[in-house]
């Protein structure tokens, strides 16, 4: 069974559509946590578009279970993660103008870059996860550089066109959580998932974790952020 990981980044897209105080991130986490979720993902971007500095900070000091930074690689960046010190680093690419992450890392082509992020975070006393897409090739450099942790990026089978599509993507990230778990290799996923989609990948034995945000917070428009959160935790169980 699957933990579940809520991103409570849109939460500070609506607070910064005003750069007001509300909603506020950091209460969002509060009830995400009182619905059951397990850790709380923030990503704090380099253009800060969403999530910021003090909120990281904050999330920090008040959550009661895991705090999952997503970030990049950039020195600027890791440097805030060793100094506020999350149970887990995430790992992702970033382009300015993108909407959302848009692909895995390439682990393969920027070995060196992305190893000596990983030896800082450690150092600093902080799990660090690799965001890849589901394949041999990243998964293998993944382990080759001494990642313990990867995240398995699910765009592809989310975003699928068509059966055939998604049948073909399903497969890809079962044959990848096989594969990296038989390697030693510890896995979450994420990235698209949402409450018609969610329950054949977190049927997949052996994924740690999925995490989820867009969804979720979507849904507690209608809702409420408890209810949304109380759902997706009884999809994934
Ligand atoms: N995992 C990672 C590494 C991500 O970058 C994101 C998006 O911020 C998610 C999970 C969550 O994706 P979504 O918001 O589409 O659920």
């Amino acid at each position: 069974m699957p933990e579940l990981g809520v991103n409570i980044d849109h939460v500070a897209t609506l607070r910064q559509a005003r750069r007001g105080l509300v909603p506020d991130p950091v209460y969002a986490a509060y009830l995400c946590e009182k619905a059951g979720a397990d850790s709380i993902v923030a990503h704090l971007r380099e253009d800060r578009r969403h999530i910021q500095d003090r909120d990281i900070l904050l999330l920090r000091e008040k959550i009661k279970t895991r705090l999952n930074l997503e970030m990049s690689i950039a020195p600027s960046i890791v440097r805030i993660a060793c100094k506020v010190k999350p149970y887990q680093a995430t790992l992702v690419p970033e382009r300015r103008k993108e909407l959302t992450t848009e692909g895995g890392l390439d682990v393969a082509a920027n070995s060196a870059r992305i190893s000596a992020a990983i030896r800082k975070l450690e150092k600093a006393g902080i799990l660090v996860s690799l965001f890849i897409d589901p394949d041999k090739k990243q998964i293998d450099a993944s382990k080759k550089i001494g990642a313990g942790i990867i995240e398995l990026h699910t765009g592809r089978y989310s975003e699928a066109k068509n059966n055939e599509q998604k049948e073909r993507s399903f497969n890809e990230i079962k044959k990848s959580v096989n594969y990296a778990r038989s390697i030693g290799l510890s896995v979450n996923a994420g990235h698209g998932l949402d409450y018609s989609n969610v329950r054949r990948i977190a049927g997949i034995p052996g994924i740690a974790e999925l995490n989820i945000g867009y969804s979720i917070i979507c849904k507690a428009i209608y809702v409420g952020l408890f209810k949304a959160v109380d759902e997706m935790r009884e999809l994934t169980r």
